[in-house]
């Protein structure tokens, strides 16, 4: 189809954006921060969505979240009805993409998908963009069962855990995860109908549940928390009094955990706002920790722990299924510069380990660079450092440690449950 621009429509003084056409403003706004600026969904939002009301600001991250998790079939549905390939950059492709994925995925009205689509490609070919969204309708265009995966993603996947996890990867992208919460003590069934529990002290719920409205959120028994995102802390076991220092803290799921099993907690982190949030957590909870702002490339505690847990930053490829935008964002260089600082942490944690103590290091990340990498450099350069094993008996049923006695949680783990975000952990015993 040719990109032939319309006659230029005249606006008249004073005529308006149809109404809904702000939120699809907004998540084209999205689109461009993630894509074209690499910055994350949940940071953009804030700037992207300001002066919208509840309800459309989650709408627009709605229109975002799904158009990045269809990207790559949406492109080829727009690829094959024009006889010339739209850049990828271009607004007209981008404001297609946010209305199909409305058309498609969402299931939103066709005329409003469409009326608040052409203001979006004012001065562009709205033509073009007109007569694609007729084509769907009029072709009834249809997505496939699952989404595929951005390519660059499968490949790399592929060439680090083989075919099944690729595939099982793509299963995992195209279905919403549910909701796991993690408790300061144990639960009842009878607490928790129609609640799985994989763990101790967890509960797995199906995901549409508003968190602030599910029993006991305002007594703060409870948070939010992947059961993989949880074993790192559980594999520290309880504290008994002991000291732990929690590296790159903030939010403070791991925190909470491990202030709930007993240690005496100092979490520390480098982002003032994400600590704000730790210590909003930590209230809400009424668990205790103290709270430290540091970088620890710089940062040094005053005395050595116990134990340590090292949360690293990493690509954050693990926890595609609850951020779409990662696996448009991330690139080979982004991954081998985060593996660089990983082992920078690394080494400045172990330090801060007493002798025969434990140190666990995790990474939310499906890339052996930010994990098995990782640990195997550090152990040839720390003398007397060991693996400590993980065993079966020490995970829920379902995720075994490697025969290295690593951790390492991959899609397709408890499939049939609603599955798991990817995590590495080591846990190495200092010499
Ligand atoms: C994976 S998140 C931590 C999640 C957290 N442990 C939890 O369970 O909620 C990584 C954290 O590392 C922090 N961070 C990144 N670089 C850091 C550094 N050099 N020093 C301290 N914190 C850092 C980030 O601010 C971010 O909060």
């Amino acid at each position: 189809m040719a990109d032939r621009r319309p006659p230029r429509r005249r606006r008249h003084p004073g005529e308006a954006d149809p109404p809904g056409t702000a939120p699809r403003r907004a998540a084209l706004r999205l689109i461009d921060a993630v894509l074209r600026r690499g910055d994350p969904l949940d940071i953009a939002v804030h700037a992207a969505t300001q002066g919208l009301p509840p309800a459309d600001r989650a709408f627009a991250v709605a229109i975002v979240s799904e158009t990045l998790r269809w990207m790559t079939d949406i492109d080829a549905l727009i690829d094959s009805a024009t006889s010339q390939i739209l850049p990828d950059d271009v607004k007209s492709r981008a404001v297609l993409r946010i209305a199909l994925a409305q058309l498609l995925v969402l299931k939103s009205p066709a005329h409003a998908v469409v009326s608040t689509a052409l203001p979006l490609v004012a001065g562009g070919p709205r033509r073009l963009v007109h007569a694609l969204l007729s084509r769907a309708q009029q072709d009834g265009w249809q997505l496939p069962d699952t989404a595929t995966l951005p390519p660059a993603t499968a490949e790399r996947w592929t060439a680090q855990w083989g075919e099944a996890m690729a595939t099982a990867a793509t299963a995992a992208w195209s279905s919403a995860p549910p909701l796991d919460l993690s408790f300061a003590a144990e639960t009842s069934d009878a607490d928790w109908p129609d609640t799985v529990q994989l763990a101790p002290r967890h509960r797995r719920l199906p995901r549409g549940h508003a968190v602030e409205t599910l029993p006991g959120y305002r007594e703060g028994g409870w948070w939010v928390q992947d059961l993989a995102a949880g074993l790192a802390a559980r594999l520290l076991g309880d504290g008994e009094g002991r000291h732990i220092l929690d590296l790159c803290a903030a939010p403070g799921g791991k925190t909470m955990q491990l202030a709930a099993a007993g240690w005496k907690v100092t979490a520390v982190d480098a982002s003032a706002k994400r600590l704000a949030r730790l210590t909003e957590n930590l209230a809400r909870t009424a668990l205790s920790a103290d709270v430290v702002q540091g970088d620890i490339r710089t940062w040094e505690p005053a005395s050595p722990a116990d134990a340590v847990l090292l949360d690293a930053p990493c690509s954050a490829t693990g926890i595609f299924r609850r951020h779409p935008d990662v696996l448009h964002r991330i690139e080979p260089a982004q991954i081998a510069e985060m593996a660089i600082l990983q082992s920078e942490l690394l080494t400045r944690a172990a330090r801060w380990v007493k002798p025969g103590g434990l140190l666990v290091y995790a990474t939310c990340s499906l890339e052996r660079a930010e994990g098995e990498e990782r640990i195997t450099e550090f152990l040839a350069a720390h003398d007397g450092w060991r693996i400590d094993a993980v065993t079966a008996a020490e995970l829920p049923e379902a995720i075994a440690p490697d025969a290295d006695g690593l951790v390492r949680t991959l899609p397709g783990l408890l499939a049939a449950e609603g599955g798991l975000d990817g995590f590495f952990i080591a846990r190495l015993r200092a010499p």
